[in-house]
């Protein structure tokens, strides 16, 4: 008589060993068409990772079981799904959560598969920023800020039980999407509106001007993940400090000095030459605070001040057409194809003369009682002796450089440009939806805007309310640019809708570039034009109960024959001799002293008599 169980045990697992065997050959079978099909996926921008399917593969396999519970098909497919992912592209999962690390990690773990990179992101900007531009899914345990996209909510991790334990959020096409879109809960809390959607990459998405279109986009991007991985330029107390400087101007207690060259070059760099400039800023300084009184914020135009907005992205010389000079960062100014062609490497070149310039700046700093007069303050005694803080700026016009220099502090949980103190947008650039006023409202360094004679009241309001939605003192330096001839009618229409609404924004005037004029083959500018406007401001200031907080230059210590006039009188016929700029004419340090005296007065008769009383 035989039973049922006479099999031998020997049998029953060689039985298993050859099942194991056919699974592992199915499994690398799997794995092998899994990376085949990674060839014919779309090379879209998109993810490899297609949760979608993936969901869908799971629930077919869960019905079709007959012994085995859901829970184990789920954790066997999605450990083969999540090895067949990072065979066909590595694909990094960044972690940010505020409840208990250890159980999102294991549920994530459970979701990707052991063969998953998990990291875990210093905040949501950091995990999203690495999703929006890098081979990473973000997973974000708590309250989502509004995606921009390509960004999307794309699946879910859960519980067991099946609460919602996590978002997962990447470049994902919204057919690939596990879960539909009306699944998705708007934000709750914990995040700032006003920064909602941004990342520092979220600029790609808009429409940039004026920036250099290069023929090598993978070189490009090689220089920008080679930035990306530098120290910051500027530390962030330091950006913190000129804003808390900014603020006192915005409550009319000081005035911010801003000046420097129209573009910095690289054949024109030298200690010397950033000395000059330093130097220079200091003697005007202490020029305006020893008639007035007033606190004087010192602000260079350097160290990244490498790149122009041109009225025309090409020229014709010679018969050949050819792009224009850009400036020292993004081609060279040589009129032939090869020197004007944009190369991504200038922007490394551009970033290690500003980390010398700004090395040099602060030994200056660090030097400068030993070498300056003392100036007898407005109280009749001699100012303590302390070193001036010089902060640097620049206008932030090469986005792809400004981005891979934008850093996440952890302290102040907010994106800084690391690139300088202060970033300005240009007048050509400040589109309401354009790409530079993207970048520059979500990070939180103060921001100068250039107002130009195109710029009406509202639209002034709206970029406003993009770039310093909360009205925060010390954020936004309005930089009024019209021309001596248009500046009294331009000026106080834009000045009274910011009083009328209240605003902290800080009102300084540009003298030069609504200034600027051909005298034969040159682009010159007359002292006379720049005294005007500033009286102008300083005028329009007063009648609307503004205060006049501050003017920026083009200016250089060097002796250049570029502007005419001036108490050492340069006129037509000097200009030839030292024309250094390719750019705009810039103040040279007598003229520069000029204006400096003829704003100590005009800051003089704005003391309150208290001041020079105290
Ligand atoms: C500049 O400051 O060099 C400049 C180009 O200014 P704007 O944007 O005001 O023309
Ligand atoms: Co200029």
């Amino acid at each position: 008589m035989t039973t049922i169980n006479e099999t031998p045990l020997e049998n029953l697992r060689a039985e298993i060993d050859s099942i194991d065997d056919q699974l592992l050959a199915l499994i690398e079978r799997r794995s092998a068409v899994a990376a085949r099909l990674a060839g014919h996926k779309a090379a879209s921008g998109a993810l490899k990772y297609r949760p979608r399917r993936q969901a869908e593969i799971v629930a077919r396999l869960e019905k079709q079981a007959d012994g085995l519970p859901a829970p184990a098909i789920r954790a066997i497919w999605r450990e083969l799904m999540g090895h067949s992912l990072q065979a066909q592209t590595r694909t990094e999962i960044v972690l940010f959560g505020t409840g208990d690390r250890a159980v999102l990690e294991a549920h994530v773990r459970a979701h990707f598969g052991s063969s998953a990179p998990i990291v875990w992101a210093s905040g949501v900007a950091d995990a999203l920023h690495r999703a929006g531009s890098s081979e990473a899914i973000a997973v974000i345990g708590g309250p989502l800020p509004e995606l921009t996209p390509p960004l999307r909510v794309c699946d879910i991790v859960s519980e067991d039980g099946g609460a919602t334990l996590a978002w997962i959020v990447g470049r994902v096409l919204p057919q690939d999407c596990a879960v539909p879109y009306a699944h998705i809960s708007a934000p709750e809390h914990g995040t700032q509106p006003s920064k909602s959607g941004w990342a520092p990459s979220t600029w790609r998405l808009r429409e940039a001007q004026q920036m250099p279109s290069y023929p090598d986009p993978e070189a490009l991007a090689h220089v920008e993940r080679r930035l990306s991985r530098t120290a910051p330029l500027v530390r962030v107390p330091d950006i913190m400090l000129l804003r808390a400087y900014l603020a006192k101007v915005s409550a009319g207690d000081a005035f911010l000095l801003q000046g420097g060259d129209c573009a910095e070059t690289f054949a024109e760099f030298s200690a010397d030459k950033v000395r000059a400039t330093y130097t220079l800023l200091l003697r005007m300084g202490a020029m305006l605070r020893g008639a007035s009184g007033t606190e004087v914020i010192h602000l260079a135009r350097i160290a990244g001040q490498f790149a122009k907005p041109r009225s025309s992205h090409s020229e014709t010389i010679g018969g050949v057409t050819m792009p224009s000079y850009r400036g020292d960062a993004v081609n060279g100014a040589l009129p032939d194809l090869a020197s004007r062609t944009p190369d991504p490497r200038r922007l490394v070149d551009a970033h290690r003369q500003a980390r010398v310039t700004i090395d040099l700046l602060r030994a200056y700093a660090a030097a400068s009682y030993a070498d300056l007069p003392e100036v007898q303050g407005p109280t009749g005694l001699r100012d303590p002796v302390r070193p001036v803080p010089m902060f640097t700026s620049h206008e932030a016009l090469l986005l792809n450089y400004e981005q891979a220099l934008t850093r996440f502090d952890e302290v102040s949980e907010s994106w800084w440009a690391t690139s300088g103190h202060m970033i300005w947008i240009g007048d050509r650039t400040r589109a309401l939806d354009g790409a530079h006023v993207e970048f520059a409202r979500g990070v939180a360094n103060p921001v100068g805007l250039k107002c130009g004679p195109n710029l009406d009241a509202d639209e002034l309001l709206r970029l406003m309310d993009r770039l310093d939605p909360d009205n925060q003192p010390g954020r936004l330096v309005l930089i009024g640019r019209f021309g001596a001839a248009n500046a009294a009618k331009q000026l106080a229409p834009l000045m009274e809708a910011t009083r009328r609404e209240g605003k902290q924004a800080v009102w300084t005037t540009d003298p030069m570039h609504g200034n600027t004029r051909t005298a034969g083959r040159f682009k010159t500018r007359l002292m006379s034009d720049i005294m005007a406007e500033i009286g102008t401001f300083f005028d329009v200031a007063r009648a609307q109960g503004v205060h006049p907080g501050g003017v920026h230059l083009e200016m250089t210590g060097c002796e250049v024959t570029e502007c005419l006039g001036g108490s050492v009188n340069i006129v037509e016929e000097d200009l030839p001799k030292r024309y250094l700029s390719h750019c705009d004419p810039r103040l040279n340090g007598n003229q520069a002293l000029n204006v400096a005296a003829r704003l100590a007065e005009l800051l003089a008769e704005e003391a309150p008599a208290e001041r020079s009383a105290a």
